[in-house]
This record gives structure tokens, C-alpha cells and sequence, in this order.
């Protein structure tokens, strides 16, 4: 079977979503698509399989969202649980477990995990100041405080980041600080917190990645080779806030687990509470072969954070790989939850209903597996258009059509086979190989193109073959063209199972046959200790009903050349994919290019009011050298060859002259005729393109550079002195 022999059983988690708003396609793409796609290939082998994961409903941006939205963050939770279970489930990703960690059973396990560690010493305590909000009485996270950016001058930048300009930023460095919470200016106070040594594990993680691990994805091991190299330091265990996992020890009033100390042990809670009798075969026997799906953001806390806690406890796996990827952008962008530029998994589903197979197919052909990729929605349309439905959909379409047509929709008997049939037989065994090595090296990209070169195979065959031609003279040769094109139609229910499930289903709908799909633990949800018995799971076997166990498709049918039988009846012909319209694309690009011009305007208004330091003092005499007065437009034109400047000729009251103004960005001549202005009538007078300007027009300019003239509120005679 697999290469893996020194291993009885898998078990694959997935980093564990926050509850604070829906997944979008980088998530998909990132961790669970991929994931998925794993665990199913697996569990169609035949191996012992667990596949974990649940929501992370602990941290301080729940906390927060809930603040602004005037709820309570079990209420942000329970929303954001749902969505994301619910998307999950839509697009095929199936879980044996997707539970939570506000769950009973998740707080008990995290506690019981900190207060051994703490038991047995492997914590210390330190004491730092941080900010505390003296009017809410409570330490604040470094997100709970706000100011302006010490970089760009944004105001609204939090004491971790500034969302203007993404520097990170320590909350000291924030220019007039102050609290969301209350508004108060924060003070510093002594806390004191629990943390894991993380550099007295730094010889033994050295061995364990750097030595032993060599064959991670090199991103990953990169990612922690540097971490490494630049060591270690203690890291804090602990925090104050009062949403999460209670600190289990005494003197910890008010402090919680910090939430990647808790979220990592949920995969441990999630595998207790779907497997109560069981589980430690899952996390404690050196054959658990464990495999973290996670996105590179995630790399430092499930390679480093991670082990070193499981190392401290004692007794758990520690994983034996880490299959990170990639960021997916989205149309050329970074995908962003604050800008809503992201397709949301969710209203995927709502927009293209039946379509799931499609997103996981192209999410994985374009997987971000070694660098950051783009989603764009013209190649989502190209490769379901002409991929999807112009090779895979149109060969099986054929052949069942075309068995319908002439031999009642009974697989044909094979004849003698020429060359060409045989040497299109022959590759199937060779693309399983690779097929195979793909998946196992976590190269879904690959493994994909493999899947979907036993398509073009089909299609080609059949198209070179032209079973339709010789039909008309020769029904012999028609029925054995056929036979291999259904042979090869089986090949693709099973080979696409991991990829396109749905699709895969439909077409094993149109075979009569089912798949072996290996075992299902969810049958162990109702595990009670007299009902579980050691190595219980139950096998799953999807077979249609009434048919005999050899319309049963197994991976290891996969090339083989005869999986449907002779007088094998087969179902009438159904679409597998469906043309995607241009009108579907068009709606979702106008969709984001809605949001970019509300990005641009929000940013925009945003930049309109930042306001200049004020300058340094002036003394009464230098303002009262300034001859400021009121004066109106009367003639207003365009300086010829320039892009800014009107030629104004004003009656300032005193006279009738002319400035050259640097507005005409903003104001058309049309515009300025009849206005009245302000002016400072003794500035030097000028000579600007040829034209003599003698004085300057007030204006109002804005942070984002736009400017306005100042006028009186109300009518005033010209030449009215202004101070
Ligand atoms: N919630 C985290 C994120 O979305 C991932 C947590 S993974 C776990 O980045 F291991 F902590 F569960
Ligand atoms: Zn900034």
C-alpha cells in the first residue's frame, strides 16, 4: 500500500478557522482543499484515517467584533461557527469532526494540559508593564489600543499594526494612544504572566526539524531554519482578558490561555469528543503518522510553538509533516477581510449552486503550494469551460451516449485490441504512478494535471478513434472502442474522487457502481464504553443497491483494464459540468469592482481628514503685515499648455488685476466667474508663464490634497479687510 509502512493509521488536522467571519477561497486553497483531497486518496486506499478540525473561538478580535456589533462573543461565535460548518459541508470537505473550542470538553482538556505543564515547572513567570485602561480597569491587548501611526501619521492605528501603511507596531510606538474601550489615555501597570521557555527546546527542535526533517516543503523548513538560527525566546502562555480558558492555577484572576496555547490542543479535544474511548491510539502511539494543514502565516506555532508544548507534556505524536502553503490572491490583490476583497466561501455556494466541485478543482490547479498565487475569475470561467466541460464532461458524455446508442447502455464486448488501444491502456498504470507520488509528496497541482491527463487521454481516444464512423460498417470494432472508453470512464470516478467528489459521484451514478471508500469514524460518534471495542470503525462501502460487490470501485482498480464487465449495464447520460456563462463572471467582477471603489473612496475620505501640525508661533506684527481682503472673480481663463493654472482677473476693491491661481484641477473657469474669493493682496507679484500675478487666492487644502477656495458666507464689498 503505502510507503508509509511504519505507520497504522493518519490522522490529518486542519488549522482551526477563528469564529469572526466566514472562510473565503484563500483559506480553501490554503488548508482545506488540499486537506481534503489527501484524507480522501487515503481513505479510498483503504487506511485508518482521522481527519480533525473546528472553529478557534478564542482572541481578542472576537472580543472585539463583538464590542462594536453591541454583543457578546458567544454570540459572534455561534454565528461564525455555523457559516463556516455550513461551507465546509458545502463544498465536500469531509471532516470526521468540526467542533469548537468554547466546547465543555475543549476547556477541560486545554486546562488540564496547562495546569501539568505548570505542575511539573515547565512554565516560568515574568512581570512587565503593559497598558492598562485606568477608567474600564482592565489590561488592554495591544489591538484594544488606538492612535496615530508613528510611520504615516494614519490616525486609527492599532497597538499592534497600522491597516494604512502595514507597519507592525509596538503599542508604545502609537502617537497619543488611547483605549477603545473607554477613550482613556492608557497608563503602564505590572502584570504578571506564565511562559514557555521556548529556547530550552531549541537544541532538541534543531535535531528534530533541521536534522530530521529535511524533507518538508522547503518554504517550511526555510521558515523554520530561520527561526532557529535567530533563537529562541520565552513566549508568553498567558493574557488578560476575559474571553477564553480560564489560567487553572491560583493567582491568575482575570487571565485566560493565550489563544494559540489553546487552539492547537482542540485538535486534541475535537478527536476526545468524537472519539471518548479511543483517542489516545489517535495522539499517543509512535505509529499515528500526524499531518498539520495549515497556511504559512501558521508555520512558527504548528512547527516550533506547537511540539515544544507537546514535548513538555509528554507522550503525544509530534507531527511528521507540515504541508503549508502559499497566499492566494484575488484578482491581483491581497485578499483582505477589513476590505472585503475576497470570495467568500459562503456566498460562492449561494452564487453557483451545485458548483463546488468546480472551486475545489480550480483552487487546486492554481494551488499557492510553493509560491503566492492569483485567483482571477476569467480563468475560473476558462477552466471549467474548456477543462472541465471540454474534456472531462464532453469524453464521458460520448462514450455513454454513444453506448446508449448502440449497444443499449450495456458495456460492449472487447474485441481485439489494435496498438493504439492497448498503448493508451498501458498509460493508465503510469499516470496512477504519478498520480500517486503526487499526492503522497502533497503536490495536489501535479496530482490534478495527472487526473486530468487521464481525460485528455479518453477524449483523445475516443475522438481519434471515431467510434461513431465505424459504426457504420464495423460494430465489432465500435463495441471495443467503447468498452475502453468506459474502462477509462471508471478510471476517472475513481481518480477524480479526491479532487471533484461530487462530479465523481455523478459519474459512478451513471456507471452503477460504487466506491470503497475505506472507514468511517464518524460511525464512532456514538462511541459509549461498553459499545467500543479496540480497532473499531465501520468500513464504508457506498454500493448502489442491488448491485454485486464487483460494481464496487476501489483505488486499486484504478488501471486496471477490465473493471466494468461485459453485459454491464450502465445509466442514461447526464451533464457532469455546465457551461459557465459570461453574464455569472461579469456579475462577480462587478461585484469586486464595487468594493475597490468603496475601498478607494473610504481611503480616500479617510486621507481628506488628516489635518497638518500647527505651525510655529507668529507674532501679532507678522500677521498684521499681511494684507488680507475680499475680491471677486470677473474674468477666468485656462493658462494655455498648463494642466493647473487659470489666469483670474479679480476687482479686489482696490483695483482690477490678475493672479495666476494653481487650481484649475479642481475648478473650472466657468466655475470661478462671479465667486467671491479671499485673497492676500501684498504677496510679491510674480511672473508665471508670461503673466504678471500680483497676489494670492486663499484656499483650503485637504490631507489628500484637493483644494477649495474660501469665500465669505455671505456677501461682503470688495476690498474688505480680513483679521
Ligand atoms: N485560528 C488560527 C488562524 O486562523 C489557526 C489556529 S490553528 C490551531 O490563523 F492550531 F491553533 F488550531
Ligand atoms: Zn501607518
Amino acid at each position: 500500500m503505502s510507503k508509509n509502512q511504519k505507520f497504522a493509521r493518519t490522522l490529518v488536522t486542519c488549522a482551526l478557522p477563528y469564529a469572526n467571519g466566514p472562510v473565503h477561497i484563500g483559506h480553501l486553497a490554503g488548508v482545506y482543499v488540499p486537506a481534503d483531497i489527501y484524507v480522501r486518496y487515503l481513505r479510498m486506499r483503504g487506511e485508518d484515517v482521522l481527519f480533525i478540525c473546528g472553529s478557534d473561538e478564542h482572541g481578542v478580535p472576537i472580543t472585539i467584533k463583538a464590542r462594536a456589533e453591541g454583543c457578546t462573543p458567544q454570540d459572534i461565535v455561534d454565528r461564525y461557527h455555523k457559516i463556516i460548518k455550513d461551507s465546509f459541508t458545502g463544498l465536500g470537505i469531509n471532516f470526521d469532526i468540526y467542533s469548537r473550542t468554547s466546547s465543555e470538553i475543549h476547556h477541560k482538556t486545554s486546562s488540564d494540559f496547562f495546569r501539568k505543564l505548570w505542575e511539573e515547572g515547565k512554565f516560568i513567570t515574568q512581570e512587565s508593564e503593559q497598558y492598562y485602561d485606568p477608567e474600564a480597569k482592565t489590561f488592554l491587548a495591544d489591538r484594544y489600543i488606538t492612535g496615530k501611526c508613528p510611520r504615516c501619521g494614519h490616525e486609527g492605528a492599532y497597538g499592534d499594526q497600522c491597516e494604512h501603511c502595514g507597519s507592525t507596531l509596538s503599542p508604545e510606538e502609537l502617537i497619543d494612544p488611547h483605549s477603545k474601550l473607554s477613550g482613556a489615555t492608557p497608563i503602564k501597570k505590572k502584570t504578571s504572566h506564565w511562559y514557555l521557555p521556548l529556547n530550552d527546546y531549541e537544541q532538541w527542535l534543531n535535531c528534530w526539524i533541521l536534522d530530521g526533517h529535511k524533507e518538508w516543503r522547503s518554504t517550511v523548513y526555510g521558515q523554520c531554519k530561520s527561526w532557529l538560527v535567530g533563537g529562541l525566546q520565552p513566549r508568553a502562555v498567558s493574557r488578560d482578558l476575559d474571553w477564553g480558558v480560564p489560567v487553572p492555577v491560583p493567582g491568575a484572576e482575570g487571565k485566560v490561555l493565550y489563544v494559540w496555547f489553546d487552539a492547537p490542543i482542540g485538535y486534541i479535544s475535537n478527536t476526545k469528543e468524537l472519539l471518548p474511548y479511543s483517542w489516545e491510539k489517535w495522539w499517543k502511539s509512535d505509529d499515528t503518522r500526524l499531518i498539520h494543514f495549515i497556511g504559512k502565516d501558521n508555520i512558527v506555532f504548528h512547527c516550533i510553538v506547537f511540539p515544544s508544548m507537546l514535548k513538555a507534556h509528554g507522550g503525544y505524536v509530534l507531527p511528521d509533516n507540515v504541508p503549508a502553503n502559499e497566499f492566494l490572491n484575488l484578482e491581483g490583490d491581497k485578499i483582505s477581510t477589513s476590505r472585503n476583497w475576497a470570495v467568500w466561501a459562503h456566498e460562492y455556494l449561494k452564487d453557483f449552486p451545485g458548483k463546488a466541485d468546480v472551486m475545489r478543482y480550480v483552487l487546486t490547479a492554481n494551488a499557492p503550494e510553493t509560491k503566492d498565487n492569483d485567483f482571477s475569475w476569467k480563468e475560473f470561467q476558462t477552466r471549467n469551460n474548456s477543462e472541465l466541460v471540454a474534456i472531462f464532461g464532453n469524453f464521458v458524455n460520448r462514450a455513454i451516449v454513444l453506448t446508449h446508442k448502440y449497444f443499449e447502455g450495456k458495456v460492449p464486448p472487447r474485441g481485439v485490441l489494435t496498438e493504439a488501444d492497448k498503448a493508451v491502456l498501458a498509460e493508465v498504470p503510469e499516470i496512477r504512478r504519478s498520480l500517486e507520488e503526487n499526492l503522497e509528496g502533497f503536490r495536489f497541482r501535479d496530482a490534478l494535471k495527472d487526473a486530468m491527463a487521464l481525460a485528455r487521454l479518453g477524449n483523445k481516444y475516443i475522438s481519434d478513434s471515431e467510434p461513431w464512423k465505424t459504426a457504420k460498417e464495423d460494430m465489432g470494432r465500435t463495441g471495443t472502442i467503447l468498452n475502453v472508453c468506459l474502462q477509462l470512464c471508471a478510471d476517472l470516478a475513481i481518480a477524480f474522487e479526491p479532487f471533484t467528489p461530487a462530479a465523481a459521484e455523478r459519474l459512478r451514478g451513471m456507471l452503477k457502481v460504487g466506491l470503497a471508500a475505506g472507514f468511517d469514524h464518524r460511525a464512532g460518534e456514538q462511541q459509549t464504553e461498553n459499545t467500543y471495542k479496540e480497532g473499531e470503525a465501520v468500513a464504508l462501502h457506498t454500493v448502489p443497491e442491488g448491485k454485486a460487490s464487483e460494481g464496487t470501485l476501489k483505488w486499486d482498480t484504478l488501471g486496471s483494464t477490465e473493471i466494468l464487465p461485459e453485459g454491464w449495464e450502465i445509466a442514461p447520460a447526464e451533464l457532469l459540468f455546465e457551461k459557465i456563462e459570461d453574464a455569472a463572471i461579469d456579475a462577480q467582477l462587478e461585484r469586486l469592482a464595487r468594493i475597490k471603489a468603496e475601498n478607494e473612496a473610504a481611503a480616500k475620505a479617510q486621507l481628506a481628514k488628516q489635518v497638518e501640525p500647527q505651525k510655529a508661533p507668529v507674532s501679532f506684527d507678522d500677521f498684521g503685515r499681511m494684507d488680507i481682503r475680499t475680491a471677486t472673480v470677473l474674468e477666468a481663463e485656462r493658462v494655455p499648455k498648463t494642466d493647473k493654472l487659470l489666469k483670474l482677473t479679480i476687482d479686489t476693491g482696490i483695483d482690477r488685476r490678475v493672479i495666476v491661481s494653481g487650481i484649475a484641477e479642481y475648478y473650472s473657469p466657468e466655475d470661478m466667474l462671479g465667486k467671491q474669493i479671499c485673497i492676500l493682496a501684498n504677496l510679491e507679484p510674480r511672473t508665471i508663464r508670461g503673466i504678471e500675478s500680483k497676489g494670492m487666492i486663499l484656499m483650503a487644502k485637504q490631507g489628500d490634497g484637493s483644494m477649495r477656495f474660501i469665500t465669505p458666507q455671505e456677501a461682503v464689498a470688495n476690498g474688505a479687510v480680513i483679521g
